[in-house]
């Protein structure tokens, strides 16, 4: 890269709805964040149990141009300082992915500002770039989220291969339902994380799956059913179990596959940096598990702060920037696409 162009400073208008989260941000040269607006609708569908897309997609609607607004005025900035504008415009849900890129589409229609469509996941492993200015390709990243459970090796800005995924359940949408079992309600990772501490993580020895296929690949469908059984066979015996007992337990059989998959990829690969990002990214145990791991391999171990794991603008910020930075630009007949793969456009 020339030294002028790394020294100009391109501004990122971000925005994300790909889920429950109505987003908003701006970053500068995908590593400063101007600001990062967050409208969470969680209390919204805590009452369900899960995220109902008909109610998330009406709230996007009403908030999506406020975060803008708030994420322009954080940053001391107008629509005349951003130099492109990006989106997620995949995977998630239909509706809710449909608010942002119009917003999107329609801003950048009526000001003249370059949009960049941007993967989620691609987001999501950009938000290590954002507290790690040194974090540069090539390196793994383990991406664990309510709707993913994806290994992948990022061998440049923007270029992905995906060398193992889940066959069935993702990690966070596992964590949410054994919650819901064992009475703690939605969302389940952070109160999984937070009562597990009370607990013992070797009280009840859950399966650790094994898939055919690439040795890489998750299961957590089994993982979630084998608590459920347990669960079943106490009440049926009438024993009591303890709620901080079956969430370690669980969190453990989640924790120590995520570990040996990620270390078998490092060893296999020959990597020297390794990431970790989504949702379940900020679970503590996780945290933890792979610092430690890695520091054994004398591994550089990444990870986002909590706020930067989950849904949030910011790291879509990042992303576009790099995108755009390669001459990514999208049309106005961008789309959203719900199942929209890493490393498509
Ligand atoms: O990345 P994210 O905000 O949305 C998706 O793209 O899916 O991830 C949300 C998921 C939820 O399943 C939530 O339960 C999980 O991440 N999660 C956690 C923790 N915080 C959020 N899982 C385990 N431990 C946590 N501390
Ligand atoms: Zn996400």
């Amino acid at each position: 890269m020339q030294k002028e162009e790394m020294e100009k400073s391109v501004k990122i208008l971000a925005i994300e709805s790909s889920c429950d989260e109505t987003a908003a941000a701006v970053v500068e040269n995908g590593r400063r964040v101007l600001s990062n607006i967050i409208y969470s609708q969680i209390d919204l569908h805590t009452l369900y149990g899960g995220v109902v897309p008909e109610i998330a997609s009406r709230k996007h609607i009403e908030k999506v141009i406020p975060v803008v607004d708030k994420a322009l005025k954080e940053a001391s900035l107008t629509f005349s300082d951003i130099d492109a504008i990006a989106v997620t415009y995949g995977p998630g849900l239909v509706g809710p992915l449909l608010v942002g890129v119009s917003a999107a589409k329609a801003i950048s229609l009526a000001t003249g500002i370059p949009l960049v469509g941007v993967h989620h996941i691609e987001g999501h492993i950009s938000a290590n770039y954002i507290e790690n200015p040194e974090l540069e390709p090539p390196f793994a990243c383990l991406v664990v989220s309510g709707g993913h459970s994806h290994l992948v090796v990022v061998k440049d800005y923007g270029e992905y291969e995906v060398i193992g995924k889940t066959r069935d359940d993702a990690a966070g949408e596992a964590f949410d339902k054994v919650a819901r079992a064992i009475g703690l309600g939605y969302p389940g990772g952070p109160k999984i994380d937070k009562v597990s501490k009370e607990g013992d993580p070797n009280a009840v020895t859950f399966p650790r799956a094994k898939v055919g296929g690439s040795v890489y690949d998750f299961s957590f469908s089994g993982l979630k059913s084998a608590v459920l059984n347990y669960l079943n066979i106490c009440e049926m015996k009438g024993e009591k179990w303890v709620q901080a007992d079956i969430a370690a337990s669980f969190q453990k059989a989640v924790v120590d596959v995520l570990v040996e998959h990620s270390m078998n990829a490092i060893d296999e690969y020959g990597f020297t940096k390794f990431a970790i990002a989504g949702g379940v990214a900020s679970n503590s145990a996780l945290r933890s598990a792979m610092e430690e791991a890695c520091a054994k391999k004398h591994i550089a171990f990444y990870h986002p702060s909590p706020i930067l794991c989950t849904d949030n603008a910011a790291m879509i910020g990042a992303a576009g920037y790099f995108e755009y930075r390669k001459g990514v630009r999208s049309s106005m007949d961008l789309n959203a696409i719900p199942n929209l793969k890493l490393g498509e456009r």
